[in-house]
């Protein structure tokens, strides 16, 4: 099939890529000139592992290209729209600018026929105004909602191995033909099983901002406890496996420490919140604002730490940063939990040295004030504490015998309770955790 994918950052350029993987003849149509330059050279703009031989093959195999010029997208049977919804400006609510001039911009060149398919996230109620738009403007064009789950570090597979799809498509025969075209789009991905949910627009929309809200519910549940088991001497790891083991609740996302950030959570539940409101039904996500309320007192949470170990000062002292990502194997460091504290420690009087497997360049160009090195040893050289704030496998397997030697004091505070404790403890470091005894 020939598709169209507008707006190839993270989301677009891993869906474009993979189109491609599964046999259709794609464009990426890209308005930043030099992205669309580097994607079409082979290169990610972005660190994800399995991307660039993606990209390759899809390249060399002639059946994807980038643009920065819509008119290659006319033709195309089906166009994916995959432009990003931030956070705007001094505000919850999700900013669609980006999303209404994609469309607005594709319907220049939209036919009777073709299919219009929103992956971006996008507060509820935005997919029916816009099919009122695509009919209104090209009369026999059909609009689908089709969310993205990808999560960065994974995208490549979540995106040709999807745990469900979900179709958010018009009433009618309308609703038929973009169910079947989107079929045909995923034949081989519908062929292997995977669940499908066919529903309506709203439904489809909510489908991702729900999910992206469990998720961050379920991550300040834990660091709650931690809050508590701080409070009362308890375990919050040991606590965290034990209610893991009722399937019912299951381990994975209950991992306590700095706790979430990235591009998707933090601003999805303030979107959904803003969205509820505009509804009237503002209550019913009250309980978000506490979900972020607890995310953030962990950052703060743990500068207190790092102060409460530096005998009561950060003034001067030296502490080494480990990880910048707000998640490892990824550059991405929008609302980095880890950034955040390092920028803090800063701020307070530290002298910081912060190193990154991937986001350094991204540091260096966003926080200039902070000292980026490039390795752990680096980091550490004299250091009064050490704070692991982004689990890169690099770091966890970090040897706490030699890296003892570097530092002026064996301090580690664990921010994502990825070390080995006993390990660590045996080299005769103080290891400290957010929600965990101090040894
Ligand atoms: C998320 C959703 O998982 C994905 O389905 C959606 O499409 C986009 O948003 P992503 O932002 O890539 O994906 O990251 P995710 O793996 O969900 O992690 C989010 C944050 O939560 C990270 O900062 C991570 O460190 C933190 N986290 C995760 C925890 O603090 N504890 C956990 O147990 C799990």
């Amino acid at each position: 099939m020939r598709i169209s994918v507008i707006g190839c950052g993270y989301l677009g350029a891993v869906h474009a890529a993979s189109m491609a993987e599964l046999g259709h003849d794609v464009v990426g149509i890209e308005v930043d000139v030099p992205k669309a330059q580097l994607l079409s050279a082979g290169k990610a703009p972005f660190h994800e592992p399995g991307f660039e031989e993606l990209l390759g093959r899809s390249l060399a195999s002639g059946r994807l290209r980038f643009s920065p010029d819509m008119a290659e997208a006319a033709g195309s049977a089906v166009h994916f729209v995959c432009v990003g919804t931030p956070q705007k400006r001094g505000e919850y609510a999700a900013d669609l600018r980006y999303v209404e001039a994609a469309t607005e911009s594709l319907l220049q060149v939209l036919q009777p026929g073709e299919l219009v398919v929103g992956k971006s996230t996008v507060p509820v109620g935005t997919a029916a105004r816009l099919a009122e738009l695509v009919s209104g403007k090209v009369p026999g064009a059909i609009l689908a909602w089709n969310p993205e789950f990808l999560r960065e570090g994974f995208a490549v597979q979540d995106t040709l191995h999807p745990d469900r799809l979900v179709y958010g498509i018009p009433a009618g025969p309308d609703g038929d033909t973009a169910q079947a075209t989107l079929d045909e789009v995923y034949a081989s991905i519908v062929d292997a099983g995977t669940p499908q949910v066919v529903t309506d627009y709203a439904t489809a929309e909510m489908v991702k901002t729900a999910a992206n809200s469990f998720l961050a519910t379920k991550i300040s549940f834990i660091n709650a406890m931690a809050e508590l088991c701080e409070a009362t001497g308890a375990d919050v790891k040991q606590l965290a496996d034990a209610i893991g083991h009722d399937d019912r609740i299951g381990r994975k996302f209950l991992n306590a420490g700095l706790g979430f950030g990235g591009g998707c959570l933090p601003k999805d539940i303030r979107a959904f919140m803003a969205r509820a409101g505009e509804l009237g039904a503002d209550q019913a996500l009250t309980f978000l604002r506490e979900v972020d309320n607890i995310n953030m007192r962990r950052r703060i949470r743990m500068v207190d730490l790092a102060r409460e170990v530096c005998d009561g000062s950060l003034v001067g002292k030296r502490i080494a940063v480990l990880g910048a990502a707000f998640k490892p194997d990824s550059d991405d460091i929008r609302d980095s939990p880890a950034l955040n504290v390092a920028a803090q420690l800063q701020l307070q009087g530290a002298s910081v040295q912060v190193t990154d497997p991937a986001a350094n360049e991204n540091i260096k160009r966003s926080w200039p004030q902070l000292l980026v090195v490039d390795s752990a040893e680096e980091a550490a050289e004299r250091a009064d504490a050490v704070l692991l704030l982004t689990e890169w496998k690099q770091f966890r397997e970090l040897d706490p015998v030699a890296f003892g030697q570097i530092v002026a004091k064996k301090r580690v505070l664990d921010g994502r309770q990825a070390l080995d404790r006993d390990a660590w403890e045996a080299a005769g470091w103080s290891y400290r955790a957010l929600g965990r005894r101090a040894g």
